[in-house]
């Protein structure tokens, strides 16, 4: 299902909505809520509802673990375009998570320990029980995650190389697209899948032609995110330019 919002505000106060009836939801049978998370410009208005209603309304996340969907490789956690980072300064350090509650893939490992790291990456998910709701944004080139095209529908965690495209949209955050990695550690398909419920977001007129493509093209790795017609458990959550396209 795709539901159009007036603006990314109202869109992002109703995905927070959603994640903080499941963490109440939880709370009130003492159990766990396992959310999986993204960065990007996308998700950062959820983040900062989610922060208000910790402040304001008392929201707790003491029964809240994560796994982030992505990062560069390789990358340091305290460098400026560490996702880690990131999570950090637009959720983590403004909430009463556990740290240890909290799980970004490891830019930092050895490459000959990247295939390990991404086996126990699943495990650590599926030992938790699963993901309870994923949240996404999209990126130009269809990846969801860094799945960029051409990843395998059961994918799982795994070393890729980013598109060129990719790394041009990231070029502004490193300074030249020279400076951005071309390899990151991400989900698989398979492992978004998973999720008990995933909500993919997209704001902006610059989305439309992709998200069109995700909504009604043709099911193709060629666009990763198009696997995604084939979930029962997938809501598209968009502003009205971001759905400007869709018939
Ligand atoms: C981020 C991620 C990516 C982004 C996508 C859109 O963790 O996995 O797929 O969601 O590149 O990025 P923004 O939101 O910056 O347009």
């Amino acid at each position: 299902p795709v539901s159009v919002f007036e603006n990314p505000q109202t869109a992002s106060i109703n995905v927070a909505q959603r994640i903080a009836n499941l963490i109440k939801k939880k709370q009130a049978i003492n159990a766990t809520a396992v959310l999986g998370l993204a960065t990007g410009a996308t998700p950062i208005g959820v983040y900062a509802e989610l922060i208000r209603m910790h402040k304001e309304d008392g929201l707790s996340f003491k029964n809240v673990v994560t796994f982030n969907l992505d990062e560069y490789y390789p990358m340091q956690p305290n460098a400026v375009q560490s996702y880690v980072r990131f999570m950090n300064e637009h959720l983590f350090d403004h909430i009463d998570i556990d740290k240890n509650n909290v799980h970004v893939p490891d830019g930092t490992i050895k490459l000959e320990e990247i295939p390990a790291f991404c086996l126990a990456y699943e495990k650590k998910i599926s030992d938790f029980g699963g993901l309870d709701i994923q949240i996404l944004g999209i990126g130009r080139t269809g990846h969801i995650g860094f799945n960029e095209p051409g990843s395998a529908p059961n994918s799982g965690t795994r070393l890729v190389t980013l598109d060129d495209l990719t790394r041009r949209d990231a070029a502004r955050d490193f300074g030249g697209k020279s400076f951005v990695p071309t390899k990151a550690i991400t989900m698989g398909i398979g492992t978004i899948f998973k999720a008990r419920e995933i909500i993919l977001m997209a704001w902006n007129r610059k989305k439309a032609s992709i998200i069109k493509k995700a909504v009604e093209g043709e099911i193709s790795g060629e666009v990763p995110a198009t696997y995604l017609q084939l979930s029962e458990n997938v809501e598209f959550i968009l502003d009205a330019p971001a759905a400007s396209d869709l018939t």
